[in-house]
């Protein structure tokens, strides 16, 4: 009798390929339509843009069909992939490159950047975050905008204290146990795929930080802080807030 192996992956290596189907109940139009109300209510007027941890690259095509030049870059190159075949199956002009926020050397300049859906709490130390704000600078014209959003710990105690699902997608199955422990938001994914047979662990670990360490952070950093929002509204953001979007100017 043959045990099966199961495969330990980097995270997002493995998961890319199901992205979108784990994704399926984000709105995408309805991130755009509050990246470009936040950009009008900063009174900027951008031509270019850069998703910086784009993943597979949806927030990039909504923005691109909205008329701006837009760029993406992720330190996952099969999130990468994913996001490629889209764009070529669209016909759209994004350029998609393989960059950390720790790395983002030789990287033009754009008006604005943005970085959604947690993706900045994947930095693990404080020390992380102040060099994504210098390299993130580095890309961004002055006067531009640098529009990110973080989830809170009421976030991870509300809705993944210890959640566990179990979905079937075509050709895969996953089950995925969120827990929260000293300030660590885990997701670990255990995904079957039927074809070829693999068995895969993804575990994902992303730092929840208090909103004073992401501020004092802005503040150490050559960005002004313009705003901070609770998710999705214009409203005063605080610790019980899921998610808070901060908007930065260059
Ligand atoms: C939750 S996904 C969000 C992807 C995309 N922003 C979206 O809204 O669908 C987090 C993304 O952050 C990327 N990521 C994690 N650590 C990163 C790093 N140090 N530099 C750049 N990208 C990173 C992952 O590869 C993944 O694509």
């Amino acid at each position: 009798m043959f045990e099966k192996k199961t495969t330990e992956a980097t995270p997002y290596s493995s998961l890319a390929t199901i992205y979108d189907f784990v994704m399926r109940h984000v709105d995408y139009v309805h991130w755009a339509d509050h990246v470009e109300a936040l950009i009008l209510r900063h009174n900027l007027v951008p031509s270019t843009m850069i998703d910086v941890a784009c993943g597979t690259a949806s927030l990039a095509v909504e923005l691109t069909k909205r008329g701006y030049r837009v760029n993406g870059a992720d330190a996952c190159d099969e999130m990468l992939d994913v996001g490629r075949s889209k764009v070529l199956e669209g016909g759209y002009e994004i350029g998609l490159y393989h960059r950390s926020f720790l790395e983002l050397e030789r990287l033009e300049r754009h008006d604005c950047a943005v970085s959604l859906y947690d993706s900045v709490n994947y930095l693990m130390c404080v020390e992380d975050i102040d060099r994504m704000f210098e390299n993130v600078h580095g890309i961004v014209h002055r006067g531009g905008l640098f529009i990110f959003d973080v989830c809170t710990e009421t976030n991870s105690i509300r809705h993944f204290r210890d959640m566990r699902e179990r979905e079937r997608g075509d050709g895969f199955s996953y089950v995925r146990h969120s827990y929260f422990e000293e300030g660590v938001q885990y997701n670990d994914f255990k995904i079957k795929f039927d074809e070829p047979r693999q068995d895969v662990h993804e575990l994902h670990k992303q730092r929840i930080y208090p909103l004073r360490e992401i501020k004092a952070a802005i503040d150490r950093s050559a960005f002004a802080l313009e705003a901070a929002y609770d998710g999705f509204s214009f409203r005063e953001p605080s610790e019980e807030s899921d998610r808070v979007h901060f908007v930065l100017r260059a």
